[in-house]
């Protein structure tokens, strides 16, 4: 193992992320917690990469990736990127790689070539994608990616995963690769408590009961029957919301 490498495993050195198809940075948002550093990002949602860049340090750049010039994409540690599962979603038509967001797999594949031939492939690849892909195509889709991802000299380990599982307020379900050039990968158990405003809740069925007190006249407070623009909000309405 090289010296950089062994000083970023003992915490002296934060391990360097590139983020593909970064959205709002739902991804970024858990590896910058976990100590991980985003140094380059890249969406084409002008939206997203708006919100993106209120939340990260670092701004997203808003583009296609098919037409970024991928020389410019700095070295890094860790590539992760939720490629787009439109092609793969049960929701979709299920064209797979036949439909050009398909494709952006290849995409992914071209720019960790790139990174090898300046001397620099990425250690660690993180992709997700929506369950379905696991089935798509009788399984040849999943088989393509885990076998591209292998010649390319990772080991592949893929599972899949509820977000609800680890605290989130959403039930996502999602296939999660992991590439590691060394060593194996554990996903980690659901978790069994999580913590909010202090207070340590359990989870159960992915389900967290929260303890809250609503006074019945404030449930439906009249402004609600006015249309949003003419409502005033003390607080952002979102917050409000979650306050609730
Ligand atoms: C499944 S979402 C990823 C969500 C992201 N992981 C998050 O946490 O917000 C896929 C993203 O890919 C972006 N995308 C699709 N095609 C793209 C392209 N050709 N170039 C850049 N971004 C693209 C979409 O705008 C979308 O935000």
């Amino acid at each position: 193992m090289d010296q950089r490498l062994h000083q970023k495993k003992q915490g002296t050195q934060k391990l360097n992320i590139v983020s593909l198809f970064s959205g709002i940075g739902g991804l970024d948002k858990g590896f910058s917690d976990a100590g991980f550093n985003v140094i380059w990002a890249n969406d084409f949602d002008k939206y997203a990469v708006k919100t993106y860049n209120c939340n990260f340090p670092n701004p997203a750049i808003c583009a296609d990736l098919n037409e970024i010039d991928i020389n410019t994409i700095p070295e890094h540690d860790v590539l992760i990127g939720g490629f787009p599962c439109q092609p793969f979603s049960m929701m979709g038509k299920e064209k797979g790689f036949d439909d050009k967001r398909g494709t952006l797999f290849f995409r992914v594949v071209e720019i960790i070539i790139n990174q090898r031939d300046r001397g620099h492939q990425p250690r660690i690849v993180v992709l997700e994608n929506v369950r379905n892909l696991l089935k798509h195509d009788k399984g040849r889709t999943f088989k393509l990616i885990k076998e591209t991802l292998e010649n390319l000299g990772y080991h592949v380990f893929a599972d899949k995963l509820n977000s609800a599982d680890y605290g989130v307020p959403q039930s996502r379900r999602r296939v999660v690769f992991v590439g590691l050039q060394e060593g194996e990968f554990e996903y980690p158990e659901p978790v069994k408590e999580i913590v909010i405003n202090g207070e340590s809740l359990e989870v159960e069925d992915n389900r967290v009961e929260i303890p809250i007190v609503v006074p019945v006249s404030s449930l439906y407070p009249i402004e609600t029957l006015l249309p949003p623009t003419e409502r005033e909000y003390t607080t952002s309405p979102l917050t409000a919301a979650l306050s609730l």
